[in-house]
């Protein structure tokens, strides 16, 4: 039975479904998140012909946001959000029909990639998504100690400031400041003004006795530098303060996020530091001599890469690396990737073009995605989830996919 996708025409029955596949507490600012964090136009949604009467049988969303790939480019991609298929006729093919219907929106949308963050990590491998970028959790404790010193003079010129998340303009310096470091740090994704204004602009019921966020800038030479997203929580432990800071959505150079580190480490009344998503190889974990130097190090996967449109997403970032291997794509879901690719990296450089030569690799396409933003796929032929024809070959691919820095995860979208 082929199932229909179509654009949604009900924001409040949209809503709705979602309500009920997230189960979370029902608030009157759900409908504000609906309306800054997804267009009218990127919203989709499956009724089955004996599918439930008042929602949807599926929904699903696309963000559109701005991913930097190694080399600098920032791209338009298509950040998949809000899917959900109602209890009722789970495990019908509702998600596979919206996964065909998503992957054909994109690539007429003419965009060559579709990110997303997963809700479990079983869901998306079928359909062609690979785990792009890795992201740490690191707890610090008050007083942390950071030693770095030769970013010492540029963070003596460093001073950070304190702005109320929901202050005019506050969101959108934020989103300025990680735009224009965005290049620096591949794997970076930027979600619309709307959707980043949506972080300071929780409700009182959303809030409840939370602190609303505040944004740390850091400033240099009157410009910002970085900045990160926190709030603090109060914690007594026999009268002794021991609050926690959750720090997120931290972004600016090294100097600039050793400075908003440092000062938030040294917030009044606050035992840990809790700071949500860095890089697996991100400096916090050499200023503090290793992982013992923290509280707890956590770790999960951040962004999945789904390459959409395979020729066109090889040339958009650049290579570390040379290689020029022919490889066998499989590609069950996005058929026009599939076949024999020859893929060249020269000089930094990618072209990718159709060739009858034989394989000197097979894969699946969720292998290129997850080695689209840097992170090293060399481990996957060790792994048996790929296969080598030609001695050599998938080791100079994998090579040539890989960068010097791990790419930087990004925040749940
Ligand atoms: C996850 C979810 C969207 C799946 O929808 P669905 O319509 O039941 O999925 P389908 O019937 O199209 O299943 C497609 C395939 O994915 C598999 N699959 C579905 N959900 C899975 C999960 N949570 N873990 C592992 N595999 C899963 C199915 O077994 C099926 O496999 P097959 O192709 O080998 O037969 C649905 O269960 C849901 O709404 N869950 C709660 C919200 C959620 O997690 N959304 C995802 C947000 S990122």
């Amino acid at each position: 039975m082929s199932i229909d996708v179509r654009p949604s025409e009900d924001a409040a029955r949209f809503l709705a479904t979602d309500q009920l596949v997230w189960f979370g507490e029902v608030g009157e600012a759900d409908a504000d998140h609906l309306r800054l964090g997804l267009p009218e136009d990127q919203r989709f949604v499956v009724d089955l012909p004996d599918g439930p009467d008042d929602r949807h049988s599926g929904i699903y969303g696309v963000r559109p946001m701005e991913l930097a790939l190694p080399g600098g480019a920032l791209v338009p991609i298509a950040g998949l959000t809000w899917v959900g298929v109602h209890p009722d006729v789970r495990r019908r093919g509702v998600l596979s029909a919206m996964m065909a219907d998503h992957l054909a929106r994109t690539r007429d949308a003419g965009l060559a990639l579709s990110a997303l963050h997963a809700s479990e990590q079983g869901i998306y491998g079928r359909f062609g998504y690979g785990m792009a970028a890795l992201q740490l959790q690191v707890h610090l404790g008050r007083g942390t100690t950071f030693t770095a010193p030769h970013l010492e003079d540029e963070v003596a010129g460093t001073t950070t400031h304190l702005v109320d998340s929901s202050a005019p303009g506050a969101t959108d310096r934020w989103r300025d400041c990680a735009l224009a470091h965005a290049p620096d740090a591949p794997g970076t994704v930027v979600g619309s003004s709307d959707f980043i204004r949506l972080f300071g602009s929780e409700s009182d019921a959303e809030l409840r006795d939370k602190e609303r966020r505040r944004i740390l800038f850091a400033r240099r030479d009157g410009r910002d530098t970085g900045a990160v997203m926190f709030r603090r929580e109060h914690k007594w432990d026999d009268a002794r303060p021991s609050g926690t800071v959750t720090a997120g959505l931290l972004t600016g150079g090294p100097a600039a996020r050793l400075a908003l580190l440092r000062r938030l480490v040294d917030l009044d009344l606050m035992g840990t530091t809790k700071v949500e998503a860095v890089a697996t190889d991100d400096p916090v974990l050499d200023w503090v001599g290793g992982p013992r130097g923290t509280g707890t190090v956590k770790t999960w996967d951040s962004t999945w890469i789904r390459v959409v449109d395979l020729s066109a997403a090889w040339s958009q970032r650049t290579y570390e690396d040379d290689c020029d291997v022919v490889v066998e794509v499989a590609d069950r879901h996005a058929p026009w990737n599939a076949g024999r690719w020859r893929l060249v990296a020269s000089g930094g450089e990618g072209t990718a073009s159709r060739v009858d030569a034989p394989a000197d690799a097979s894969l699946d396409v969720a292998v290129l995605g997850a080695g689209h933003l840097g992170r090293s796929v060399a481990n996957l032929l060790r792994a048996g989830l790929v296969q080598e024809h030609r001695p050599g070959a998938y080791a100079a691919l994998s090579r040539a996919l890989r960068t010097a820095a791990e790419p930087e995860p990004s925040f749940g979208f």
